[in-house]
C-alpha cells in the first residue's frame, strides 16, 4: 500500500471541542484494544530496576489515556514513575486531565507544539504514541533528531505499520466507535503512517544510532533507541 498523507480531521483547527472529545474517547478504545500501554509499557518497566525516580514524557498524549494507563502499571509494579504528557491542543489537554483526575493519577499535563515549542528538556525517557504518522518525514526526521538531541536519553515511539490489513482494521474499528472523526481519521492515518523500513530510514537520517524497530500486533511497530 502507498503513502498517502491526508490532514486529520483531529489536527484541524476548526474541530468542535464536542468532536474532539468524542474521537479522543474513541481513540482510547482503540488504544486499550490494541494495547497501546502495554506495549510502551514493556520497555518501560525493565528501567524501573535502579530504584531512582524515572521521569517519562508522553509528547503528542491526546486523551491521555496512554500516560495513565503508564502511572496504574508503575504504581502497581511498586516502581518510581514521574509522568508528564504535553500536546498542542489545549482540548485535549483538558480532556487528559480530567481524565486523570477521575482515576487519581499523579501526571503534570502541558500544551506544546512540536512546530513552535522546544523539545521539552529533562526527561530520562521520551514517548511517542499514534503521533509519527501526523508528520512527512522530513517533519518526522527533525522530530527524532530534537528528541535525541539532548531532550532525553531514551525514546520510546509506538505507531501505526501502513499496510492493506491495518486500514481494513482501521476501518472496521471506526464503523463501531461512536466518532465520525475517528471514521475518517482512522483510514487516514494507516495510509500516512510509516512500514518498518521506512522508519529504520528516517531514524538513519536523524542520526540515530543502536535503533531497534520492531513490529508488534496489530498492525504497529516500536521503535526504541537509547543514548548509551
Ligand atoms: C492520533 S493522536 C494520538 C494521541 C495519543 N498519543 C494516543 O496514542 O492516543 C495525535 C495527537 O497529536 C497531537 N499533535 C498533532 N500535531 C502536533 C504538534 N505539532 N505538536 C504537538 N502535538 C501534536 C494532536 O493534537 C493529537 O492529540
Amino acid at each position: 500500500m502507498k503513502q498517502k498523507r491526508i490532514p486529520e480531521v483531529m489536527d484541524s483547527p476548526d474541530i468542535s471541542p464536542e468532536s474532539h472529545h468524542r474521537a479522543l474517547a474513541g481513540l482510547a478504545h482503540i488504544n486499550s484494544w490494541s494495547n497501546s500501554a502495554g506495549i510502551v509499557w514493556s520497555h518501560i518497566e525493565p528501567l524501573l530496576t535502579s530504584g531512582r525516580t524515572l521521569r517519562v514524557l508522553d509528547v503528542a498524549t491526546g486523551g491521555g489515556d496512554v500516560p495513565i494507563a503508564l502511572w496504574k502499571l508503575g504504581r502497581h509494579a511498586g516502581g518510581k514513575l514521574e509522568i508528564s504528557g504535553c500536546d498542542k491542543s489545549p482540548v485535549a489537554i483538558e480532556h487528559a486531565k480530567v481524565n486523570a483526575e477521575k482515576h487519581g493519577a499523579a501526571i503534570r499535563w502541558f500544551t506544546w507544539n512540536l512546530f513552535t515549542d522546544p523539545v521539552p528538556q529533562g526527561y530520562d525517557v521520551i514517548v511517542s504514541s499514534l503521533f509519527m504518522h501526523h508528520l512527512d518525514s522530513d517533519q518526522a526526521v527533525e522530530f527524532l533528531k530534537q528528541l535525541a538531541a539532548g531532550a532525553a536519553s531514551r525514546l520510546i515511539v509506538n505507531d501505526l505499520r501502513r499496510s492493506a490489513g491495518g486500514w481494513l482494521l482501521a476501518l472496521s474499528a471506526a464503523c463501531v466507535l461512536r466518532s465520525h472523526v475517528v471514521f475518517i481519521d482512522g483510514p487516514r492515518s494507516v495510509r500516512s503512517a510509516y512500514t518498518i523500513p521506512e522508519v529504520a530510514e528516517l531514524a538513519a537520517r536523524a542520526g540515530l544510532k543502536n535503533t531497534k524497530i520492531e513490529p508488534r500486533f496489530p498492525f504497529r511497530f516500536v521503535m526504541t533507541w537509547s543514548r548509551t
